[in-house]
């Protein structure tokens, strides 16, 4: 037997007991004549002692390396100097018997939370990053997530399904990643950015209630919340109106976050329309941990006072509670923070309302003390807070800038609380949003989105006013989860590639398997996916999903452990009929 109890579960009533333990060395250190050798494994950390008496066996242990791999038996001991921060810290082991089961050179970085190895080393030595007991703690909260999702889900009548991971591309949505096909010469398979079309499909078969958890591709620019590939808790249901499928969902949401977090979320979780979102907070996916909303200010700063915000289509501000005192340093800061090219404004106007009563801003020369009063009451600010206002000729951009600059001041005061969830869907999202890269209307979500039937009679003549039969479950500013209604009627769903630009024969190419499938008795449904990678790492308070992924890429979406993508053998490329283009690739470098 390799071992008889783990690294993290001896306790001083197993005083007197002989066990055997098996796991890596963290530690070695030599003390009058003893050494004592810290080891761990997955469950924890248990400190053994070579005794000076045995000369032979503490030698051996004298050569212990870090990582090392080692066996060891003795009997568990009453510590003299009991370490309350391990759970295994009122015990030792009086070790009779080491066993080294495999060497370890020296690890680059060393195994523990404060680490001292950098990003690109650990991502190098995943497999060692995987050893610190943060990094692992991290699967294991993902691994306790998926086991009550199924759970949850299995108990409300979903059965699993999986689906295929090469499938056809497709023109919509981010790029797919493609792979080429020996069998059929000059054809790819893609990998799917999400399951959407076959589990419709399986509503289609009759399966009712659907789910998988999946992984999907998607080939678009990296963020903190996005990588190539990522899970998807994907879910489908037939028979179901909107507020259906949000309750059951937010009930996961809320039964998750009490197992995980021993957080109550309310009852019934705020819904909000994209409008007010916008209107409120220039985000699709507000973080209302902290308040700040926006207020419009066309009104009270449009005086023929000052040309920058004369001109302007949209003017907004914030007021930000106590903060009058900011010095001049920061408020420069502040300029600068909204200059960056990742944000994009031109300018930053301040108004610092003073704890005495007196004002003091960018624009005292244009604007009187009574118009920075009415901005005041317009803002609703006190004395001693702190208004910004940004302005621009585009609305939604400059909504945009002012949502940075929003979440910016409350991460500066303190206010984005990882142990703090609040949560909320977003509802009524346009059906069509507008593509200046295109040139066309593009799908919010994808194109078998249900329009909402208020809206049908614009479809053709305004529809870019046209809401949709969406929702997104967004929690501390981060989209964790979107779903929609489908359309489950073909004449509907072709008057919808209409719009999207494809003409009948590109849809019949494109979709018509779907369409075809209609065909034969569709049910209404409607589904939702929420993102696992997201979800585990706000429960965890991560602040990149890559931190609970096994095995990630970087920012490049690069694996650099395995060292992938690579290029491949000239014998390969000539069986899948496939040629390089190296002079181009040269060119472009
Ligand atoms: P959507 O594209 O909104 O919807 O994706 C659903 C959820 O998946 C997560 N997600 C990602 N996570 C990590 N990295 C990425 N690159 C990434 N992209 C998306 C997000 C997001 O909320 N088929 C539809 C769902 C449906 O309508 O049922 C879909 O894929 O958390």
């Amino acid at each position: 037997m390799y071992r008889t109890k783990t690294c993290g579960e001896l306790r001083i009533a197993d005083v007197g007991t002989q066990v055997t333990l098996a796991g890596w060395v963290q530690r070695v250190r030599r003390m009058g004549g003893m050494t004592f050798v810290d080891l761990r494994d997955r469950y924890g950390i248990t400190q053994l002692v070579f005794e000076s008496t045995n000369a032979e066996l503490c030698e051996r242990a004298n050569h212990l390396g870090r990582e090392f791999c080692i066996q060891a038996t003795g009997n568990v001991s009453e510590r003299e100097s009991k370490n309350d921060k391990l759970p295994t810290g009122d015990i030792e082991i009086i070790v009779s018997a080491l066993n080294v089961l495999s060497e370890s050179v020296t690890p680059p970085f060393t195994i523990e939370d404060n680490t001292d190895g950098g990003d690109d080393l650990r991502m190098k030595y995943r497999y060692l990053d995987l050893r610190r007991p943060s990094v692992r703690s991290n699967l294991e909260l993902r691994h306790k997530m998926t086991i009550l999702i199924r759970n949850f889900l299995d108990s409300k009548n979903f059965i699993e399904v999986e689906t295929p991971i090469l499938i056809g591309s497709t023109p919509e949505g981010a790029r797919d990643f493609v792979v080429p096909s020996r069998m059929n010469p000059g054809q790819f398979y893609a990998r799917p950015q999400s399951p959407q079309t076959l589990k419709q499909l399986l509503m289609v078969s009759g399966f009712d209630r659907y789910f998988q958890i999946a992984m999907c591709f998607r080939d678009e620019d990296l963020r903190a919340d996005r990588q190539p590939e990522f899970t998807q808790i994907d879910c489908e249901m037939s028979f179901v109106e909107q507020d259906d499928v949000i309750d059951l969902f937010e009930d996961m949401a809320r039964h998750l976050f009490k197992e995980i977090r021993n957080v109550e979320l309310p009852a019934k979780l705020q819904q909000m329309t994209w409008a007010n979102a916008m209107r409120l907070y220039g985000s699709d996916k507000p973080d209302l941990r902290f308040g700040m909303t926006f207020v419009e200010l066309m009104d009270v700063m449009k005086k023929g006072k000052f040309s920058v915000f004369d001109d302007a289509a949209y003017i907004g501000g914030i007021c930000v509670p106590g903060c009058a005192e900011y010095t001049r340093k920061q408020l420069d800061q502040l300029t600068e923070f909204v200059k960056r090219p990742q944000v994009g404004a031109k300018g930053l106007v301040y108004v610092k309302y003073n704890n005495d009563g007196t004002i003091k801003s960018s624009v005292d020369k244009f604007y009187t003390p009574e118009d920075l009063l009415e901005l005041k009451q317009q803002m609703g600010a006190n004395d001693g807070d702190l208004v910004l206002i940004l302005s621009g000729d585009n609305a939604n951009k400059t909504r945009t800038q002012l949502c940075s600059l929003r979440l910016e001041m409350g991460e500066r005061l303190g206010l984005r609380d990882k142990n703090r969830f609040e949560c909320l869907w977003i509802v009524d999202f346009p059906l069509f949003e507008w593509s200046d890269e295109e040139q066309r209307l593009m799908a919010t979500h994808h194109p078998f989105t249900m329009p909402n039937p208020d809206d049908i009679p614009l479809l053709e003549s305004h529809p870019e006013q046209v809401r949709a039969k969406a929702y997104d479950f967004v929690c501390n500013g981060i989209e964790v989860g979107g779903g929609s209604l489908r359309i489950h009627d073909g004449q509907l769903q072709e008057k919808m590639f209409g719009i999207l630009g494809f003409t009948p024969e590109r849809a019949m190419a494109q979709f018509g398997f779907l369409i075809n499938a209609f065909k034969y008795g569709a049910p209404p449904h409607a589904g939702l996916a929420f993102g696992l990678d997201r979800f585990v790492s706000i429960m965890a308070g991560l602040d990149s999903i890559r931190d609970c992924i096994a095995f990630p890429k970087n920012n490049s979406g690069r694996d650099v452990m395995l060292d992938a993508p690579s290029e491949i053998d000239q014998s390969q490329l000539d069986e899948l009929f496939l040629q390089v283009d190296k002079s181009r690739i040269q060119a472009e470098k």
